[in-house]
């Protein structure tokens, strides 16, 4: 049976609220944290397949080009070498969102530089790396690069560009206005697990392990990929060491090992080094933005103008979305929107956490902090006076919307000084100590999703989809869901995720999955219900169920009689998604303190509100909202991908030299979650929250280093470097 949804309207009565287990919201521990910290959770390049043969891949040394020549003899005369796989379907694989439509593409073109252009296959790791190493291999090489995002002719988005009133008359008559521009460097995801994957063909039919974000969708890629059908591809996924974009898509391991098993008849492992992931993996495109603000004498916005360049490879459709959120944050009649792309010859560009807001936001946030300040505003003041009832460009109401909650509720508890504000006020020693604020918001999305609920005889739930959880909750949210629609102790509850040969999830990515995923095991759910308050003789919102029995104590084991029952749920977005705005709101507050000679800036403390819907999990979701303040110091301070000018080439593809925050570098990170519950969201009144955290917050980090030390920074990150040289004499 299928429970179904297509949510056109608001899910008043989510079952979720005033049920008798309890479960549902609490800091329920992770159901998977035993396994993971003992060792026993399988990541990809774990399982126990049966002799694998080892692939290493190849990457070009050019920056575009073609392959001529691959001096294949001599590789197969080293040790343990089985096979050298040179094959255009690994290195052209589908750009991100057009499974079905693979790029046409001469065979062995190389288009940046470290593109993996072959896998070498040997009997160990280590005589396939050692082949790989002095695998000789000649290129064409074509001299007409584009490296420079500056030089390049921009491509205008003409979906992003919005143009409401006159910008530039509402500049020019504004009481107050700031016109500035700002870059971002660009971002990698730098998840711990490396991609890997270990490809098993039994005849036709081919299994893969892997490391991936979205099943659903990468069994079609790989199908494509491969000239199969998807019938005959099963995908296994059970646990991910973070992804956050890097894994939406299939990459290059995973094509390689396929091809490579079924050359030799024989399972085979590829792992990406550390380098390779950096190299090959797709980065967040540097930015380039120019925001033009102007308020009048009352602080209210007259002006919003917000223009970005991004780039990516030629032939590539994905634009880093930087004004996602502008569209709707604040109000202000004359508004100018534009986004351009550039084509550059460096690594794809593409989904890196919170792609968009997670640099489109700080930006704004800081041209906000210096029109405040021109206008002798308090900046939490200032954002609330611009919170647009409506949003400002289109007829789409909002679903819900906690902003000014959130500004209010972080500024009291953080201490907010809303007395005068001015650099350098404070300063101990060789620091200079300065605080700064800013707003947060990200998209809310949902996505279709199906799980299989079945209550066995025995009185225990089995929940199973080929959802993914990348660390963030999963497993622990569906068991919270079905352990509290279904009246049983969370220990009389098992998931199953991450194999396609359970029910299509949504897959992990753009913060949707929670929200949908749960969607459809609360759907499952409510229809079981249904048929053990028909068997009960009870109507279901009086069945009462908790820790197995209905009320009035009657068993759940005793009115399954031996029999076991089965649900679909299938959640999917209807108007809901196109009527409304929907979207994750926040607050970031920051103190930092600035090194008075080296221009060292560090984070002493950060405190986050967020108003994301319900909250499932306490824990797992304050852990999200841990980890997107964690990812706004790193893009504030230190993260940053660095590209030779001569040849594209990442010149800093690992973790000693891509600098993610480390332990050190987060002290005092404080989050509030506002209780929430938003009907239009999602069938459980849920919001998105993965990526919320980082879209914004690296602006409250460089607000707090101007009032601090009075450099207003006009690059992200903010390195020594650049804060010794925007210091006021
Ligand atoms: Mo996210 S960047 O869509 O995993």
């Amino acid at each position: 049976m299928t429970a179904h949804l297509k949510q056109d309207g608001p899910v008043d009565r989510a079952h979720l609220d005033g049920m008798q287990q309890g479960l549902l919201g609490k800091a329920v521990p992770r159901i998977e944290g035993y396994a993971k910290v003992t060792g026993t959770a399988t990541y990809a390049a774990e399982y126990d397949v049966a002799d694998p043969a080892e692939g290493v891949l190849v990457t070009a040394t050019i920056t575009k080009g073609k392959v001529t020549y691959i001096d294949n003899d001599a590789a197969l005369a080293m040790p343990g070498v089985l096979a050298v796989i040179a094959d255009a379907r690994m290195t052209t694989r589908p750009a991100q969102g057009t499974a079905g439509e693979a790029p046409e593409q001469e065979p062995q073109s190389v288009s940046y530089w470290g593109q993996p252009i072959a896998v070498v296959v040997a009997e160990t790791f280590e005589e396939a790396r050692n082949a790989a190493k002095h695998l000789v291999v000649a290129y064409e090489a074509d001299a007409d690069v584009d490296l420079d995002p500056a030089a390049a002719q921009p491509e205008p988005q003409d979906g992003q560009a919005v143009e409401m009133g006159d910008l530039t008359a509402a500049m020019d008559a504004a009481t107050h206005s700031v016109d500035l521009t700002i870059e971002t460097d660009g971002h990698a995801s730098a998840a711990m697990e490396p991609h890997a994957a270990i490809a098993d063909w039994d005849g036709d039919n081919l299994t893969v392990r892997a490391s991936l974000q979205m099943l659903n969708y990468n069994i079609a890629e790989l199908a494509d990929a491969l000239g199969v059908e998807e019938d005959n591809v099963r995908l296994i996924s059970r646990y991910v060491g973070g992804g956050f974009g890097s894994k939406l898509g299939i990459s290059e391991e995973v094509v390689a090992a396929a091809l490579a098993a079924r050359q030799l008849g024989r399972p085979v492992r590829v792992v990406m080094s550390r380098q390779q992931v950096f190299q090959c993996i797709m980065r967040r495109s540097e930015t380039h933005q120019r925001l033009q603000l102007a308020c009048d004498a009352e602080g209210r916005l007259t002006a919003f103008g917000h223009h970005a360049r991004v780039s990516n490879l030629p032939g590539e459709s994905f634009a880093e979305p930087v004004l996602q959120s502008s569209h709707f944050l604040y109000g202000a009649e004359n508004r100018s929107l534009g986004m351009d792309l550039v084509r550059i010859h460096r690594m794809t560009a593409g989904s890196v956490r919170a792609p968009g807001e997670a640099v489109g936001m700080p930006a704004l946030e800081m041209a906000m902090d210096e029109l405040a300040e021109k206008a002798g505003i308090d900046p939490v003041a200032f954002r609330l006076r611009n919170i647009p009832g409506e949003n400002p460009e289109e007829d789409l109401p909002f679903t819900s919307h906690t902003l000014a909650d959130c500004l209010r509720q972080g500024a009291e508890a953080f201490g907010w000084d809303d007395g005068p504000r001015r650099p350098r006020m404070r300063r101990e020693g060789d620091w200079w100590i300065g605080t700064g604020m800013a707003s947060a918001a990200r998209v809310h999305n949902v996505s279709e999703a199906k799980a299989r609920v079945r209550l066995t005889a025995e009185g225990r739930a089995v929940v199973q989809t080929d959802m993914t959880d990348l660390g963030t909750g999963t497993y622990t949210i569906l068991a919270q869901i079905a352990g509290e629609m279904l009246g049983l102790p969370i220990d009389r509850v098992t998931v199953e995720l991450g194999d396609t040969n359970h029910p299509r999830g949504p897959g992990s990515g753009g913060s949707w999955g929670a929200a949908s995923i749960g969607s459809a095991v609360y759907l499952a759910c409510k229809a079981l219900r249904e048929e053990i308050a028909r068997r009960a003789n009870t109507g279901e919102a009086e069945l009462g169920l908790k820790d197995g029995a209905v009320a009035g104590g009657r068993t759940l084991v005793d009115l399954l009689g031996g029999e076991a029952l089965e649900e679909v749920g299938h959640y999917e977005p209807g108007d809901n998604q196109d009527a409304w705005t929907a979207s994750g709101f926040g607050a970031f507050f920051a103190q930092v303190r600035v090194n008075h000679w080296t221009g060292e800036a560090r984070v002493d403390r950060m405190l986050g509100a967020f108003g994301f819907g319900r909250v499932l999990n306490e824990k797992t979701a304050r852990s999200q909202c841990l980890g997107g303040i964690t990812w706004s110091i790193g893009a504030a301070l230190t993260e940053a991908l660095h590209f030779d000018p001569r040849d594209g080439h990442l010149a800093n593809p690992d973790l000693a030299e891509y600098h993610v925050p480390v332990h050190r570098d987060v002290q005092d990170v404080e989050v509030l979650m506002l209780e929430e519950r938003d009907p239009l969201a999602s069938a459980i009144q849920a919001k998105g929250i993965g990526e919320l955290g980082m879209c914004g917050g690296a602006g409250a980090i460089a607000n707090a280093v101007y009032n601090a030390c009075g450099a207003r920074l006009r690059e992200l990150p903010m390195t020594p470097d650049r804060i010794l040289a925007a210091l006021p004499e």
